[in-house]
């Protein structure tokens, strides 16, 4: 069920024509005061706030809507999109914001989106209700992060090959996380279809268990699952620190490992999951920029107050003619490689194809170095990021960055 609020014909008129042939019904009303009065009596999946309603009333609305109905899913219209509106609305859980104007596609496919949220919240609600879901109470799983402060040294692709290659030499519960949220290249590297994100677990956070949060997870064919970075570079914004510690502690009480993909930036989501993680690996190539940047990175971390328990290291395109001796940026480094991986054409082919190279080439060296990491990543006695009353503010921290910038 659709209720449009809106007293625009055009606009109206518009939606009601998309849906005219399918089974969707739709309510249409021009006064929002009987908003409460529709949905009471007819429930609702999706509420569509038209243009003609003023954009600090739908907001007002979209909030009230979001504490007193979260499994109903608020769309937007508004006649000019800008980004403070846009900031506002999402902050005030609404799913999407069309612009006047917009589409037929745009407006179906913002309206499916809403519903199929929608769907999966009643779905988890309900199951809620009947109590189904069991908290594990085992062990807590390990978090590792890729990270690095240079673009494209391999950071997508090592994390999440190593994460199918850990979950199939332990046969444990393994997810991605991926916090490159502006840019992430998880889902493609997977190609996964986006459609839950990081983005929608944000929107129900006061209220996310574990079996929510498995509702916006992702399946490969390999069967790792996937908690995929927004689809919009704008949804990032609404993504605070505070929601980022709140998913991995739920997702580490789900799965044997989090497996966290990084963009190429400390800001305070990354500083969060690094104090999250028990393990960070850093990863480097075999030139100069991206080794000198690698040590500015210990050196930040080890000031930031982390453990060089909890550091490590992977030279990617270890066998790159480049002139520099692996053994030499280890010494420049001052710490030893976990893993050395080779340059290999078959890598941006598995990209191509979303099919990570430790299933496409198990046998390939490429392969084999990353099923030796997942090794030392399983082997390994992993130690808690934090020493107990060290946990570092994410200001002070951001401060400390940029006087070190
Ligand atoms: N060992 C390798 N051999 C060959 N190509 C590689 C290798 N590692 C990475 N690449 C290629 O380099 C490109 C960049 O890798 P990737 O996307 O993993 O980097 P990234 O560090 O995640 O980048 P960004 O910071 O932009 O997210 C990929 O498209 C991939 O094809
Ligand atoms: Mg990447």
């Amino acid at each position: 069920m659709i209720v449009v609020i809106d007293n625009n014909s055009q606009f109206h008129g518009q939606v009601n024509s998309l849906y005219q042939d399918s089974d969707e019904n739709i309510i249409s009303i021009s006064d929002i005061s009987r908003l409460d009065e529709v949905v009471e009596g007819h429930g609702s999946d999706v509420i569509l706030i038209g243009p003609s309603v003023p954009t600090k009333t739908a907001i007002e609305e979209a909030a009230r809507l979001s504490v007193s109905h979260p499994e109903i899913s608020v769309v937007m219209a508004v006649e000019t999109l800008d980004p403070g509106v846009l900031r506002e609305a999402m902050r005030a859980g609404v799913k999407d914001v069309l612009e006047q104007g917009s589409s037929n596609e745009q407006i179906i496919s913002s309206i499916s989106r809403a519903s199929e949220i929608s769907r999966r919240l009643k779905d988890s609600l309900d199951l809620r209700e009947e109590e189904t879901y069991e908290e594990q109470p085992q062990e807590l799983g390990k978090v590792i992060t890729f990270f690095s402060t240079k673009g494209g040294v391999g950071k997508s692709v090592i994390s999440t090959n190593s994460a199918v290659a850990l979950a199939k030499i332990t046969g444990k519960r393994v997810v991605v996380l991926d916090l490159d949220l502006q840019f992430g290249d998880v889902a493609i590297m997977f190609q996964m279809a986006p459609n839950h994100t990081i983005y929608d677990v944000v929107q129900v956070i006061d209220r996310l268990d574990g079996d929510m949060l498995q509702g916006f997870l992702t399946t490969h064919s390999s069967g790792i699952k996937a908690l995929l970075a927004p689809v919009r570079p704008h949804e990032s914004d609404s993504i605070a620190s505070v929601h980022v510690k709140a998913i991995i502690d739920l997702l580490k009480k789900v799965f044997d490992y989090v497996v966290i993909d990084t963009p190429p930036v400390f800001s305070d989501v990354i500083l969060t999951a690094l104090d999250e993680s028990d393990r960070v690996y850093l990863i480097a190539t075999m030139d100069m920029p991206s080794i000198k940047n690698i040590k500015l990175a210990i050196q930040t971390m080890k000031q930031l107050g982390y453990s060089t328990d909890i550091i490590k290291f992977v030279l990617n395109r270890a066998d790159s003619k480049v002139w520099l001796e692996i053994d030499e940026v280890e010494k420049t480094l001052g710490i030893k490689a976990d893993a050395k991986i080779p340059s290999d054409r078959i890598v941006p082919r598995s990209v191509n194809k979303g099919m990570p190279v430790v299933i496409e080439q198990p046998k390939s060296s490429i392969a084999k170095s990353i099923f030796g990491l997942a090794e030392k990543i399983k082997d390994a006695e992993i130690k808690p990021a934090s020493q107990p009353g060290e946990s570092r503010n994410g200001r002070e921290a951001s401060n400390l960055i940029r006087r070190l910038a």
